[in-house]
């Protein structure tokens, strides 16, 4: 059953000012380490709070897979900046030195009792499914479910955000990405699944939305349209009293002023076209997530529909 009784899902949007207290209380132990005010940190916890929002799962249950979230690449502080904050790829030993922000992160959990329980969660949040991942090697179900979870949202959140080098993917594009490591065998489809859903949930309100703002776009043409026909009227015939009463009902109900700014129409008419086109496109993305999440909920198991977190 789904439920949106959560505190911190009040707003649609789930950022660190409107996280639970107790979850603020419990990072600020870790005070100081500004990886928890990273903007891809931030954009896991965000992914993944939606995943477990869609997935319906009790406040305690998502409660610890945010914090996990949180806590994800803490282990990151270690890793020289160089290697962090470098925009071509890296080499071998950078890799491979990169790598160990998972053990690290796994060791700074353990000195906290409270992070302690999620010690493993952190560490595994790059295994994968088959063994190929690291830093254990884990297969399925040695890997924790968390773990599993926070996987998808940070792959997401990796592809699809922005950088100073790069542009992100568009959403589709990324779920293709993951999608492939859920036929590889590499990556758990049913938390793909529901991250899926999730921001189709989002896509469509944001349609209904273009929606209304071309409809009021239209309306405003209709409305430019009219005070032309009427300025023509008034070019051919002279300022009558009745084309003059016409013309500042039109002007008055518009709030236009045309003989100001000629350009107004085809401005509006340029906006309308641009939205279309960008409305075309939301609509293709969404058509492509309609069809990735119907191509996903086919390679969820019988077993891997019960609930494990
Ligand atoms: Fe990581």
């Amino acid at each position: 059953m789904k439920s949106r009784k959560y505190d911190f899902f009040k707003k649609k949007k789930l950022n660190y000012s409107e996280l639970d207290n107790e979850i603020k209380i419990e990072i600020a132990i870790l005070g100081g380490l500004d990886i928890f005010t990273d903007a891809h940190v931030k954009g896991v916890v965000d992914a993944t709070a939606k995943i477990c929002e869609e997935m319906g799962m009790e406040y305690e249950k998502m409660k610890r897979c945010v914090l996990c979230a949180y806590l994800h690449d803490v282990g990151k502080i270690h890793i020289p900046s160089e290697i962090l904050q470098k925009n071509g790829k890296l080499t071998d030993e950078e890799f491979a030195k990169m790598k160990q922000h998972t053990e690290y992160g796994y060791d700074i959990c353990m000195r906290y009792n409270q992070f302690r329980e999620l010690a493993p969660i952190v560490r595994a949040h790059h295994e994968s499914l088959d063994g190929s991942g690291y830093p254990d090697g884990l297969k399925g179900d040695e890997i924790p479910e968390e773990a599993k979870l926070i996987k998808v949202a940070d792959v997401y959140d990796a592809l699809t955000k922005r950088r100073q080098y790069k542009e992100g993917f568009k959403k589709s594009k990324a779920i293709d990405i993951l999608l492939e490591d859920v036929e590889k065998g590499k990556t758990a489809p049913k938390y793909l699944y529901y991250l899926i859903l999730n921001i189709l949930s989002e896509l469509e309100s944001v349609l209904q939305e273009y929606e209304e703002l071309i409809k009021g776009v239209n309306n405003e043409i209709e409305i430019l349209k009219e005070l032309e026909k009427i300025y023509k009227q008034i070019y051919d015939q002279g300022f009558t009293p009745k084309l003059a009463k016409k013309l500042s009902k039109y002007e008055l109900e518009s709030g236009y002023d045309m003989s100001t700014n000629a350009n107004l129409l085809v401005i509006k008419q340029q906006k309308l076209e641009r939205m279309q086109n960008e409305l075309k496109d939301l609509e293709e993305e969404e058509e492509k997530l309609r069809i990735q999440a119907k191509t996903t909920e086919k390679l969820i198991s019988d077993e891997d529909w019960i609930e494990k977190i």
